[in-house]
């Protein structure tokens, strides 16, 4: 039974207002969550509720969702007992009533669904990644480790948003960690070397002006190797364009490097060459989340070699993801809860991905908590990947650090997912 609960708004790492949820149950038990919030949002995202009051935080405030918690779905669930995560979170989409949570808003929501996973986990004297997944969660993931920022998440003249590095040749999930941030100090130096910049972006990665986007893959390369490691037997890269941020006209804006045009075709064709000639195992909004005949083209080219997945493409809903397994669209999808807004609507989502044999990402946002939820809901769901963040920035870093106590705890269980969690590797 739900005893008491109370929103309030706080600050992400971005120091924009979010909100956070704090509940009780009436036996005792108390559970927070904190929500993130992402900066390149897929267009048929669940709704951010923002207050857009320029006199707070440029508008950015989020006392609306934080009433709407406290009012109207407080009055409705205090006192109440419910019978499972899904009751819960479908009586709180009745009370919301719309298609994308635009009355009560996706961040209040998320906020009640999450604390109270959290709460009936702790309830239960049973682990987070337990309650989400059963007893059958084992799987250690690999950390796609976001080393270079770029597009909308940092100020530099790189157009894709994300470099990231998979660290999948270690037995153990503590050990890939550490590779990673090896080759992630490495990187500092090589970077320094050649006479860059090594501030971090959004995810802490380093964000330097650099000659090409092609320039970010080989600095990378050169880290891999001089940390000692080889690159694709080792460590491989997966990346991240998001492209629909580049997406104008029907053609991709090259933003920040030239201003240059291109295709959709050229773009399938600038993958292709990059899956050949670098050791990418995964790549994200390859194309934009409008581009869907571009898509076809891009699963037909590479689909049968790399991890295709879909971030702003599906936005963790379950029916855009059934449009796209009808239509042979990606083999993979990225999933961030409040892009849908509920933990129950997130694992549906999840069981329709792999019922069609597309594999789970699971992903924080560039603005983000400490809140290390989606560390018990990679293990969860045996997602055997996710990406939340780089080798520096604490929010991310926690979840790391909430990984390497959940391989901890389940020990002789605990396997390391490895090269085999990306599709087709
Ligand atoms: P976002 O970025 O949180 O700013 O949306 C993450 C992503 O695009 O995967
Ligand atoms: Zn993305």
């Amino acid at each position: 039974k739900i005893g008491k609960i109370r929103a309030m708004e706080i600050l992400d790492s971005r120091g924009n207002p979010t909100v956070e949820v704090n509940l009780k149950l009436e036996n005792g038990t108390t559970a927070r969550a904190m929500v993130p919030s992402g900066a390149s949002t897929g267009e048929r995202e669940a709704t951010e509720l923002r207050d857009g009051d320029k006199n707070r935080f440029g508008g950015k405030g989020v006392l609306k969702a934080v009433a709407n918690v406290n009012t109207i779905l407080a009055k409705e669930l205090e006192g109440k007992c419910f019978s499972s995560q899904r009751e819960l979170d479908y009586r709180m989409i009745e009370l919301d009533g719309t298609h994308n949570k635009a009355k009560l808003g996706a961040n209040a929501l998320l906020g009640v669904s999450m604390a109270y996973a959290r709460a009936q986990a702790a309830s239960a004297a049973m682990p987070l990644y337990q309650y989400l997944g059963g007893s059958n969660a084992y799987l250690l993931p690999v950390p796609c480790m976001n080393i270079i920022n770029g597009g909308k998440h940092a100020d530099n003249n790189v157009d894709f948003q994300e470099f990231m590095i998979a660290p999948h040749g270690a037995p153990t999930f503590a050990e890939s960690i550490r590779m990673g941030v090896e080759v992630f100090h490495t990187l500092k130096s090589v970077l320094k070397g050649k006479g860059y910049s090594t501030g971090v972006g959004d995810e802490g990665g380093f964000a330097p002006d650099l000659k090409s986007n092609d320039e970010a893959v080989e600095v990378i390369l050169e880290a891999i190797t001089k940390a000692g490691y080889k690159p694709g037997d080792e460590v491989s890269i997966c990346l991240d364009p998001a492209s629909s941020e580049m997406w104008e006209d029907g053609k991709y804006k090259m933003f920040k490097s030239t201003g240059k045009l291109v295709s959709s075709d050229d773009m399938v064709k600038l993958w292709e060459s990059w899956t050949d000639q670098y050791p990418i195992v995964l790549l994200e909004d390859g194309l934009a989340e409008n581009d869907w005949e571009g898509w076809k083209n891009l699963t037909q080219a590479i689909g049968g070699k790399i991890e295709i997945v879909g971030d702003d493409l599906f936005c963790t809903n379950k029916a855009i993801l059934a449009k796209g397994i009808e239509k042979q669209v990606a083999n993979s999808i990225l999933i961030k809860l409040n892009q849908i807004g509920t933990v129950t609507e997130t694992l549906e989502t999840i069981e329709l991905a792999y019922k069609n044999s597309y594999n789970c990402f699971v992903s924080h946002r560039s603005g983000e908590t400490i809140d290390s939820f989606i560390a018990d809901l990679t293990v969860g769901i045996n997602a055997g990947h996710l990406k939340t963040g780089s080798g520096c920035r604490g929010e991310r870093i926690e979840k790391f650090n909430q990984l390497m106590r959940i391989e901890n705890e389940l020990g002789s269980a605990a396997k390391f997912a490895g090269k085999k969690a990306f599709k087709n590797a």
